[in-house]
């Protein structure tokens, strides 16, 4: 099975995105819990954007010496030098240079010529070569770069010292098929001399699809970030892109390292340390991902859990599938859980509390186990005062 390397991107694109700010002792927390879950590349920060970027590459270099820690810089002198000083104490640097490649962003951002981006690339990845071997090279908006001079700058970057070529679709313009045959070219064109890595953003919600889309054209770095979090509508979830290889390996045969017992913990971690969390509909580490209302499903998942959950919740890390007592919840779940909370219910004392609570639930969002153990306690308790009445007659 080919590997896929994981390059996690959530200290560096991630925290510059609104609300993901973190401080040192953050930054600190979330490196080791991807570590633990056993990332391949690490981007710890852009070191000449902050003080704070740079001595984060240069703390999680040294807490963290057996992982490949990369920091990002434009393509230009300062930034490469900065980056490889944040580096110097690490064990495996990567220096991670960028420059933007499609003619709007030559003409409105950068203000220079097809030929002045390609000196700058070639310029900076040599002089980043100085310092490491491990050096990766991203054409930043690829997807909008005219294709004979995207070819030409990947093949100038790795005559120059490349080791990676990332292909970003920075502003989440592309979709699946027609990025897969962009990255299907590129491949092509540098065999063996490079990795060719993908970098996708959200905007149209297709990031992971277009990750997975590459993978399948060759790409062999994935770059994400735990909960997707990135610029604007953020980057490819890591734990989506990894789950979607391990569940389909029949249509996706490719393997990480990611231990993914880790991805909920990761995913609670960060959510501690930034302003929001994921969305309780989110795939995988959402807190609706592995939870059942709907009676069919939680007949179905009762009797057998293949019929609703594609995933065992335990191999992410989720301590246990939720069923929901809500309105849409049938007997079957609501007889389980008194079972849980320590009733056996006979079949008339169930239809009483079924009825009471469907009554209940039609006004609520969900019954919580204290509203359950009220109404059993309520059916039990009249059932008993019908039974001393009839003795009594
Ligand atoms: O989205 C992007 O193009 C980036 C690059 C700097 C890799 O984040
Ligand atoms: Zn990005």
């Amino acid at each position: 099975m080919s590997r896929v390397y994981i390059f996690d991107t959530t200290l560096r694109d991630g925290e510059q995105s609104p609300g993901c700010s973190m401080t040192m002792p953050e930054k600190l927390k979330m490196a080791s819990a991807l570590v633990d879950l056993g990332v391949d590349i690490l981007e710890a920060g852009f070191p000449i954007a902050s003080e704070g970027d740079f001595e984060a590459v240069d703390a999680i270099s040294r807490q963290f010496p057996w992982v490949q820690v990369a920091a990002l810089a434009r393509s230009c002198t300062l930034d490469v030098q900065r980056a490889a000083k944040a580096l110097h104490r690490a064990k495996r640097p990567r220096i991670h240079t960028f420059i933007a490649t499609s003619d709007i962003h030559l003409k409105h951002k950068l203000r220079k010529s097809r030929q002045q981006v390609l000196d700058d690339a070639v310029a900076a990845v040599s002089l980043a070569r100085s310092y490491t071997d491990d050096v990766e090279f991203s054409a930043e908006d690829a997807t909008r770069t005219d294709l004979a001079y995207l070819e030409q700058v990947s093949q100038a970057v790795v005559e120059a010292g490349a080791r990676t070529v990332n292909l970003p679709d920075t502003v989440g313009y592309s979709v699946p098929e027609e990025y897969a045959e962009l990255i299907g070219r590129i491949v092509t064109l540098l065999g063996d001399r490079a990795i060719v890595s993908v970098h996708c953003h959200d905007d149209l919600g297709l990031a992971v699809a277009n990750s997975l889309a590459a993978v399948k054209a060759g790409a062999r770095q994935v770059e994400c970030t735990i909960n997707g979090i990135g610029e604007r509508a953020g980057n490819a979830a890591l734990e989506e892109v990894v789950m979607a290889l391990k569940t389909r390996p029949d249509r996706l045969p490719f393997g990480t390292k990611i231990n993914t017992e880790k991805l909920f913990p990761a995913s609670q971690t960060l959510t501690r340390f930034i302003t929001f969390g994921p969305q309780p509909n989110k795939a995988i580490v959402g807190e609706n991902a592995f939870a059942h209302e709907a009676g069919i499903h939680q007949d179905g998942y009762l009797k057998e859990k293949s019929t609703y959950e594609i995933m065992d919740p335990a191999s992410v890390g989720v301590p246990e599938s939720r069923i929901v007592l809500g309105k849409h919840s049938g007997r079957h779940a609501l007889k389980k859980r008194a079972e849980d909370l320590g009733y056996r219910l006979s079949s008339e004392q169930l239809e009483q509390v079924y009825q009471h609570f469907t009554h209940l639930a039609d006004n609520k969002k969900g019954l919580r186990n204290e509203e359950i153990i009220a109404l059993v306690e309520s059916a039990i308790a009249s059932e008993n005062a019908d039974a001393r009445v009839t003795v009594a007659q």
